[in-house]
This record gives structure tokens, C-alpha cells and sequence, in this order.
């Protein structure tokens, strides 16, 4: 059975998710931990609990709360403190330790037992001035990106990875930012997984490779391939990102 943790499962994207996701692949073990920061996350936990999906109280800045559930074979990380307020009231702490610490957590966590990772970063990785100079066209109803722009990675269809990324963003895009490179690096190095037996009892030491951490989401609300099918919200493309990728890794398993 594939055993899927979901943090920050109470929030918006994190209980669609967990709801989609536990429909969808109901031999799936999904549970979601949350620490119910965000007013209004309890509301969501009845419709997790008619889903079927466990809630387990903790937080993400605490690595102890995360080592303490069983193997997992992915986790997607949604908790965040995503306001781009946050901080500018002088108090950065939450922030920075839910933002920042609690992806290096959950890397570690998904390092222990070899399993996926999915993050949701944010549009907002992007530094605000190079988007002050993007040219905007009038449409009927809004403004829209001009084809031709002076910035790299800027056109018509939105905002791709070679925009500049020197310059401030708000310490929220900033905490997304640098976990998006501190995911790199589990990504790209070889740092090794602690999983010492896997469920047959043989040894096992998996790198966390380009397979394994799965994608960092940072041009979301950007750039989403279109599909034909019109908008689609962002918990219901995570959902069908999230299930290709283990469609992918069960055909390479087999
Ligand atoms: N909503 C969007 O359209 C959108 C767009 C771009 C990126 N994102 C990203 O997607 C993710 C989810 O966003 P959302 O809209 O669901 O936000 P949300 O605020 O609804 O959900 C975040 C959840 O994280 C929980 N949380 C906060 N601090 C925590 C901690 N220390 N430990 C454990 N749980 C904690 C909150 O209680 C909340 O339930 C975020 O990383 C956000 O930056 C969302």
C-alpha cells in the first residue's frame, strides 16, 4: 500500500488534495498533518474525515512531530504561512520557520524513507521590479501580458523559468525561493537516505534523486499548461500532477 502524507492537509489546497487524491486512489493510505494555524482549517477537517483521510495534529517546524509517523511513500508539502504581508510588522519568525524550516523538515523526512516529494511553491518566487516593467496590454475585461517584452522569460503566455529572479520579493517569495534551492540540492547531490529495510527486510539506501523529490511548483499561477479545458484551480492540478507522477513511478517499479 502507498502510504501519501499531505502537510498543511487542513488548508486550502492540502484538503482538496487529500479529498481528490483519497477518492481517486482509495487503496492509498493518505493522511494529513496540520497544526490548524490557518482560521478556518478546522472547518475542513469533518470533510477529511468523510474522505477517509487521517488528521494527525502537529507542525511543521517541529521535526520531531514529522519523525514520528510511520514510512511514507510520498509527501506533499502544502503548509505554509503564504500571506506576502507576513513580516512586515517586524515578526518574521513564523514565517521563516514554517516557510523555510518545515520544507528542510519535510525534506528530511522524505529522505528518512526514500519517498516522493511534491512542493508547492509560489508565483512569487518572482522579484517585484523586473513585473513593474512588463508590458501590459488592455483587453475587454483586464490587462493582459504583450507578447513582446523586454524581459526574459516574459510573454503573452505568462512567466517562465529564465525571469530574473535578482531583486526583492517579499519574505514570503523569499522563503519559498530558498526552499526551492535547498530542494535542489536533495535533488541534485547525493545525499543519502537513512532508510535502512524496506518492508521486505533488505537493505536499502536510496539517493534522493530527480525522481524521487519530484517538483518544485514555483510558476503555478503563471504558466500552467493549458489543457483545452479551461482554468483549473490549483489543488485540482497538483491532483493530477500528483497522479501522474505515481502512475510514472508504479510503470518504472514494474
Ligand atoms: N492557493 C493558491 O492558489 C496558491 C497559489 C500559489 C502557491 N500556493 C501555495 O500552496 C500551498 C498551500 O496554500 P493554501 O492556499 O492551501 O494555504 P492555506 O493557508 O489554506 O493552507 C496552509 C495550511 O498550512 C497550515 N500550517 C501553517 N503553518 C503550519 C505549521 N507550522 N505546521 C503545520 N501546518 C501549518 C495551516 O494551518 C493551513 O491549514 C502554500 O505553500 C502556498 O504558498 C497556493
Amino acid at each position: 500500500m502507498s502510504r501519501l502524507l499531505i502537510t498543511g492537509g487542513a488548508g486550502f489546497v492540502g484538503s482538496n488534495l487529500a479529498v481528490s487524491l483519497a477518492a481517486r486512489h482509495p487503496e492509498w493510505e493518505v493522511f494529513v498533518l496540520d497544526n490548524l494555524y490557518r482560521r478556518g482549517s478546522e472547518l475542513n477537517l469533518p470533510r477529511l474525515e468523510a474522505a477517509g483521510v487521517e488528521f494527525v495534529k502537529g507542525d511543521v517546524r517541529e521535526l520531531d512531530d514529522l519523525k514520528r509517523l510511520p514510512e511514507l511513500s510520498a509527501l506533499i508539502e502544502c503548509s505554509a504561512e503564504p500571506s506576502v504581508m507576513s513580516g512586515v510588522d517586524g515578526d518574521t519568525s513564523y514565517l521563516v520557520h514554517t516557510n523555510l524550516t518545515g520544507a528542510y523538515n519535510c525534506l528530511e523526512l522524505a529522505r528518512r524513507d526514500g519517498a516522493f516529494m511534491v512542493f508547492l511553491s509560489t508565483s512569487r518566487v518572482y522579484p517585484v521590479e523586473p513585473q513593474l516593467s512588463l508590458k501590459l496590454e488592455e483587453a475587454p475585461t483586464r490587462f493582459e501580458l504583450a507578447e513582446e517584452q523586454d524581459v526574459a522569460g516574459a510573454s503573452a503566455a505568462g512567466i517562465s523559468e529564465e525571469f530574473p529572479i535578482a531583486g526583492a520579493r517579499t519574505l514570503y517569495g523569499t522563503t519559498k525561493l530558498a526552499a526551492e534551492l535547498l530542494i535542489e540540492e536533495y535533488r541534485g547531490s547525493a545525499i543519502r537516505s537513512n532508510t535502512s529495510a524496506s518492508a521486505a527486510g533488505e537493505s536499502r539506501s536510496a539517493t534522493c534523486s530527480t525522481s524521487r523529490i519530484w517538483s518544485t511548483w514555483s510558476s503555478a499561477s503563471f504558466s500552467i499548461p493549458s489543457s483545452g479545458t479551461g482554468a483549473q484551480s490549483t489543488p485540482a492540478v497538483v491532483a493530477s500532477a500528483a497522479s501522474r507522477c505515481w502512475r510514472r513511478r508504479r510503470s518504472a517499479a514494474s
